[in-house]
């Protein structure tokens, strides 16, 4: 089969190449998906080039974990019935080593969830990692109808998911933007208010707009950058829900958190429970088979220029998901 894979870590165009290798065999309990699309998000950068403790996963990595297809085999113990069933993956290349960005994946049956006939398989490989990201961090925010969020990073992938999810939950959005292309692309996504946080005092406008009182949850793409706005922006007894951080190491308000009683809360997406998964899965199950998400592909590339979408991915030079399309 045809797939792009990297036996070294370092900068795209000098480690990943794409050509031939052996086509898996779906094992016990697993189903084989001929893939479509490859979603490629920051993780899987990051995990090419190393760094910050992460050391090559296998001697030959095949890269991605988000994907869509259609089930062509599966193992002993999986129903035959799931053989032509459209499916999208989750945590294709979490502790694996070969991913989507190929032909074929053999994965456990669980990790290919079925994708609605409404659903397109470029938009089935937004889904998990930035969707499920943003969906878990609204149920760990436990963001009710009315409650006021901030979205920090509200254009990004997850966060274009993050503005959706909040709508739904009847909440109101405030998200934060680095300019006018990005204010947009939040406000499809849901945001009544965007804030330039490049240009902008966000602490002085997340007062102005919750009368002086405070949001009651972040939803953070980046503490090392905002961990101190959290004062500013946060009311007492509030949550922020951090997926993201910019550097190994933060500087947190701690005096200002306990005595506030605020919540933080860190998670990966990758290693979410079993019931945590289940409840995620379900969740945006129903919202798919409802077309009740918006999904953002904001470019498109061919496997062989897999390098390309790293490196448009790497420089954050896309509003929007980047996609692969498997030939
Ligand atoms: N914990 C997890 O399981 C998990 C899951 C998914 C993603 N992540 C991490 O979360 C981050 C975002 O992922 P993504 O796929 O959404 O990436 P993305 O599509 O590149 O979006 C990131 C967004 O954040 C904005 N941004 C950057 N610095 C900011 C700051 N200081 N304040 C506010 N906004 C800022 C960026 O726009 P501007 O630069 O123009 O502001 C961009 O719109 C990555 O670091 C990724 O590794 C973690």
């Amino acid at each position: 089969m045809r797939a792009a894979f990297y036996t070294e870590q370092g900068p795209a165009r000098e480690v990943l190449k794409v050509g031939e290798q052996p086509k898996p065999e779906p094992g016990p309990g697993e189903v084989r998906v001929r893939l479509r699309t490859s979603g490629v998000n920051p993780s899987d950068w990051k995990a090419r080039r190393g760094g910050s403790g992460r050391g090559l996963a296998a001697p030959l990595v095949i890269p991605h974990s988000d994907g869509a297809g259609d089930i062509d085999a599966v193992g002993p113990g999986v129903p035959v019935s799931r053989i032509g069933e459209r499916v999208w993956i989750w945590n294709g290349q979490w502790k694996r080593a070969f991913g989507t960005a190929a032909q074929y994946i053999a994965l456990p049956s669980a990790q290919a969830v079925p994708l609605p006939q409404n659903t397109d398989y470029a938009s089935g490989a937004c889904l998990g990692i930035p969707a499920l990201t943003a969906l878990q961090a609204f149920r760990l925010a436990q963001v009710q109808r009315e409650s006021v969020v901030l979205v920090s990073g509200g254009a990004g992938a997850v966060g274009h998911y993050a503005g959706q999810f909040a709508k739904l939950r009847g909440a109101r959005v405030l998200a934060t933007v680095s300019g006018d292309a990005k204010a947009a692309h939040a406000r499809e996504a849901g945001a009544d208010s965007v804030i330039n946080y490049r240009t902008e005092d966000v602490g002085a406008r997340v007062k102005a707009l919750t009368n002086g009182r405070g949001v009651d949850a972040v939803i953070e793409v980046d503490l090392t950058a905002n961990a101190k706005l959290l004062p500013a922006v946060l009311r007492p007894h509030g949550v922020a829900v951090v997926y993201g951080t910019g550097a190994a190491e933060a500087s947190i308000p701690a005096l200002w958190l306990m005595l506030n009683s605020a919540t933080l809360r860190l998670f990966l997406i990758y290693d979410l429970s079993a019931a945590d998964r289940a409840a995620v899965l379900d969740e945006i199950n129903t919202l798919l088979v409802q077309g009740r998400l918006v999904h953002a592909v904001g470019q498109r590339f061919p496997l062989d220029k897999i390098a390309e979408a790293h490196e448009a991915v790497e420089r954050g030079a896309v509003i929007g998901n980047v996609v692969l399309d498997i030939p």
